[in-house]
């Protein structure tokens, strides 16, 4: 209230003092403007009053004079007229007037001395001194009379003043009533603004700090929204959200502690990572960035999207934890507007952690080294998927030109850092770990290769298998998903280059450098209990919004999230759900499937071809079931941000992952993190590297129709224990193999790594 108070009374005392100001200046003006009137009046009367009076004086005719007076003073405001001699004695006056006025007023005589015409106003008081009695204020108006051009007398006019002193009193009343009425609106209406835009959100923000400080949070969708809060209120949600994960997180490690568990955390990875790096800086190169600035087709204003990628998946969380930089490719239309004079900025966007540094490709680079090599390539020859890898020599000299490029800009960033630590990440980067550690032997170099590892006979058809082992084993440590994919390299190394394979401790051995060979099983960040209200709404009610909003009815939902890639097995998927209704025709206006399509590599060919296929597929089985109000299958073919898909993964009933072949597959990691509420059931392809850690999952072959159909009637049909009991083993599982266990191992494997720095041959000195 005392703050109120502080800004409303300025606010009372400036506006009535401008009212009144106002009013006065009214009051003045009207006064004023009606003497003015009266002294016209009087002129005009007075002139016209001489003109007539004049002939009666030489000799003064007293009786006509007063006849003539008598009849000229009967008009409205006029007291009385009086005509005087030259002596200043009333020659005649009218009857109304006091007798004092017998004898001539000043104004009469000073019109006398000046020859001209007087006014004088007088108030009540000088009335009553000349008159002797209470007359009230009147107004005179002599002229002087003549004869010949010789002043005779004069003739003074009387005006009853009293109409003007009503009416200015009138006038004032009026102007400090609308004075004061002003001043109660406006500080009325101040004081509801004041309430409204400040005291009542200011005291709500307040009370939800105080809930977010004591433990016992309230939505944040209690606080008001409004222009000027709005910064505010985001600035002080993420405050509230670091202090609840600082609380979980602190709660989290005081509770391993209690039970000797070793849980990673993103905390747990920083400070062991601290202890292990001993200042060592972090670099991460990838193809992927995991941030994209793009211009908006509508506005041109640019935004940041979280590109769909398996690597981006992983890699941020870590990077977050870790401080360091990210090299990798700008591939967003407006990349370039965000970077500083370096190609560097600092993301995330809205809690910048780490140093992003970009890396600019032609359209020429980007069809040969990602689009021809990497993703016709190798993509295809490392997914056993029957789709034939294409090889071209032009393709692969620009694989060669970018993995320079990209090792020059690690090496730029390298600068100046002693004994770095780098994490090259999977396919696109074979030939970059041997450039950089040619020229940093200091530096300890790991390669990730994110995708499956095939036998050595499938990746011997590639024309260049040796260069690409080669340059492989310049690193220190390649890991792979799983123990077959490094079992599968290293029958690849004995078959293409000259090297001692050393099965016994999984090494390889080559011209003297020494290679770990090693899986890490990638994995995704664990969200813990948020100590937050959770705000988002039951399945139910999720699930009935997304219908609503897709414009179908269906009480059970089941979801797929995938990049449209034909590794995927999206078409395999729609197969089986087709044969599943044919089966269960009772499923037919209950249950939906979704299928969140993020379009891929849009620009090869092949995946043109097969976006359309799965847009044709798709439509193929809805028209064979759908009915006016529901359909068997929806396809959203657009990039979902993490925050959408979660909606998706909330409300569905079941996921399902039928990659035909897949070095890991995260969205199967993700659906089982997400279902805090330990609900829903995971349809999971054998041929995922996921599929070993997660053998709760209903696992299928995606070749196979029927067992695919089979196991969607399973995951709708599975009673809520079952459900929970798998849900509860998988979530254990992915909490304990998360991303920073990931990331602690595979950094630690690095750290330990003893590096030998090749002795430089000494150039003889010149005498
Ligand atoms: C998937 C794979 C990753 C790969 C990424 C590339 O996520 O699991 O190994 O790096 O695709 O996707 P992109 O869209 O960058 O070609």
């Amino acid at each position: 209230m005392r703050t109120t108070l502080k800004i409303i009374l300025p606010l009372i005392v400036s506006v009535a003092s401008v009212s009144l100001f106002f009013a006065a200046y009214q009051v003045r003006t009207e006064k004023r403007n009606l003497r003015n009137d009266l002294l016209r009046r009087a002129e005009i009367l007075g002139e016209s009053l001489q003109e007539s009076v004049e002939p009666l004086l030489e000799p003064p005719r007293e009786k006509d004079l007063q006849h003539f007076i008598e009849r000229f003073g009967q008009r409205e405001h006029l007291k009385g007229v009086a005509v005087y001699n030259s002596a200043g004695v009333a020659l005649a006056i009218t009857a109304g007037l006091p007798a004092a006025f017998k004898v001539c007023p000043t104004a009469a005589t000073h019109a006398a001395q000046e020859d001209a015409g007087v006014g004088e106003f007088l108030n009540a008081e000088q009335t009553a001194s000349i008159t002797e009695d209470s007359n009230g204020p009147i107004h005179i108006y002599a002229l002087p009379l003549h004869r010949n051009s010789e002043i005779v007398g004069t003739q003074a006019l009387f005006h009853d003043t009293s109409y003007i002193d009503r009416q200015v009193s009138g006038t004032l009343r009026d102007s400090l009533l609308t004075a004061f009425v002003q001043t109660v609106l406006i500080t009325g209406f101040a004081l509801i603004l004041v309430q409204w835009t400040f005291t009542v959100p200011l005291t709500r923000t307040a009370k939800w700090l105080r809930a977010q400080r004591t433990g016992q949070p309230i939505a944040p969708s209690a606080l008001s929204k409004g222009e000027i809060l709005d910064e505010i209120h985001h600035e002080v949600t993420h405050l509230a959200r670091d202090l609840s994960t600082a609380r979980a997180a602190a709660e989290e490690e005081a509770r391993l502690r209690d039970s000797n568990a070793s849980l990673w955390t993103a905390e747990r990875l920083h400070v062991s990572l601290r202890n292990k790096l001993q200042e060592k800086p972090l670099f991460v190169v990838s193809n992927r960035e995991p941030y994209m600035h793009v211009f908006s087709e509508k506005d041109k204003s640019i935004s940041v999207i979280v590109p769909a990628s398996g690597v981006v998946t992983a890699l941020e969380p870590v990077l977050r934890a870790c401080n360091g930089t990210w090299i990798a490719n700008g591939s967003g239309s407006a990349d370039r507007e965000a970077v500083d004079a370096h190609d560097r900025l600092r993301v995330p966007p809205d809690r910048p952690s780490y140093t992003l540094r970009r890396v600019w490709l032609s359209d020429e680079e980007d069809k040969g080294y990602y689009e021809g090599f990497s993703n016709e390539g190798l993509w295809p020859l490392c997914h056993i998927v029957h789709t034939r890898p294409v090889f071209r020599p032009e393709d692969w000299l620009q694989y060669q030109k970018i993995n320079r490029r990209f090792a020059d800009a690690v090496l730029q960033e390298m600068e100046g850092a002693e004994s770095p630590i780098l994490l090259a990440q999977d396919y696109h980067f074979a030939l970059l770990p041997r450039m950089v550690k040619e020229a940093r032997p200091d530096a300890r170099v790991a390669i990730f290769w994110h995708i499956p590892w095939p036998n050595p006979e499938a990746f011997g058809i590639c024309p260049w298998q040796c260069e690409l082992v080669d340059g492989l084993l310049g690193a220190d440590l390649i890991g792979f998903q799983i123990q077959s994919h490094c079992n599968n390299f290293l029958e690849t190394v004995d078959r293409a280059v000259e090297a001692l394979t050393e099965w016994d401790r999984f090494a390889v051995n080559r011209q003297g450098h020494v290679t770990r060979v090693r899986p890490y099983p990638v994995s995704v960040a664990f969200p813990e209990n948020s100590h937050g209200v959770d705000q988002s709404p039951s399945p139910g009610a999720e699930r009935a919004a997304l219908c609503a909003e897709m414009s179908i009815e269906a009480s059970l939902l089941g979801v797929g999230v995938d990049r449209v890639d034909y590794t995927k097995g999206i078409l395999e998927r729609f197969r089986g759900l087709e044969r599943f209704f044919e089966l269960n025709p009772a499923y037919l206006q209950r249950f939906t499937f979704v299928q969140i399509g993020a379009p891929s590599r849009t620009d090869i060919e092949r995946y043109k071809n097969f976006l359309a296929k799965v847009s044709g597929e798709a439509e193929r089985v809805n028209s064979r079931f759908q009915t006016s109000r529901w359909k068997p299958l929806v396809f959203l073919r657009k990039h979902h941000s993490h925050e959408e898909i979660a909606r998706f993964f909330r409300a569905a009933s079941f996921c399902m992952v039928t990659s035909l072949h897949d070095g890991m597959n995260l969205v199967s990691k993700e659906f089982v993190a997400s279902r805090e509420d330990e609900r829903g059931t995971l349809i999971l392809s054998t041929f995922t590297g996921a599929a070993r850690e997660l053998s709760d999952a209903l696992l299928v072959n995606p070749y196979d129709v029927s067992q695919l159909a089979d196991s969607i009637h399973r995951a709708l049909e599975m009673s809520e224990e079952e459900q929970s009991a798998r849900m509860q083993h998988m979530r254990h599982n992915v909490r304990e193999h998360n991303i920073y266990r990931w990331a602690a191992h595979l950094l630690s494997d690095l750290t330990e790594i003893r590096i030998e720095i090749p002795e430089r041959e000494e150039t003889p000195q010149l005498s």
